[in-house]
């Protein structure tokens, strides 16, 4: 049986496409089977419907409380079937039914070298900026588990990249981005073929 991921999107997606990429020319060994994001306007979702893939929006917005949303994406996860669940660019914290469901198997990816630049308020250009202002050389991507704080699992892979003196937060998010393509559905398949074992696997 093929194996299957759920993939959590709040963006543009970008790396949804790099995965559904490798998937169809089948160096990732996989089938995106799910995309739930909890942006209503995410090309994500606009991406995987065009794609013939199952998509939720499933948002704050629509249930009373944390506890409810946090059960409608545990439903909406389970009843996908799937072996993995991807953050690729998602924005909100993992509810506990799910972290606790899924505990070992969700995959996310951050643009720096965690744990440097990673925690709360670290997302998109922020980690560049800060990067850049730190005067570091180096910076990267790396691939985690996640777990109840950001950015704090166990990690996975990680990938450099030079920061150039000339970087402006743009043009350094630009050149992580082409590494980020890479190296999610890579570190994906190293689990699926057993290079990579993750606890309790
Ligand atoms: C990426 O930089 C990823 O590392 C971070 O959020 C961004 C999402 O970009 N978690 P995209 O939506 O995949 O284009």
């Amino acid at each position: 049986m093929m194996t299957r991921l759920a993939i959590l999107v709040s963006g543009r997606g970008s790396n949804l496409r790099a995965i559904m990429r490798a998937c169809s020319e089948g160096t990732l060994r996989a089938e995106v089977a799910l995309v739930i994001s909890n942006n209503a306007d995410s090309m994500a979702l606009e991406t995987a419907r065009t794609a013939g893939i199952n998509t939720a929006h499933l948002s704050r917005q629509q249930f009373s409380d944390e506890a409810e949303l946090d059960q409608a994406m545990l439903h909406a996860i389970e009843e996908a079937n799937v072996n993995y669940v991807l953050l690729a660019g998602f924005m909100k914290k993992i509810g506990p039914r799910v972290l606790a469901a899924y505990k070992g198997r969700i995959i996310n990816i951050h643009p720096s070298l965690l744990p440097s630049f990673g925690g709360k308020g670290m997302f998109g250009l922020n980690v560049h900026k800060a990067v850049i202002k730190a005067g570091e050389t180096q910076t990267g991507v790396t691939i985690h588990l996640v777990d109840e704080e950001y950015d704090q699992g166990q990690i996975l892979a990680q990938r450099t990249v030079e920061v150039k003196t000339d970087d402006t937060p743009e043009s350094l998010a630009a050149r992580v981005l082409i590494e980020e393509h890479q190296i999610f559905a890579e570190t994906i398949q190293k689990i699926i073929d057993g290079s990579i074992i993750l606890p309790g696997q």
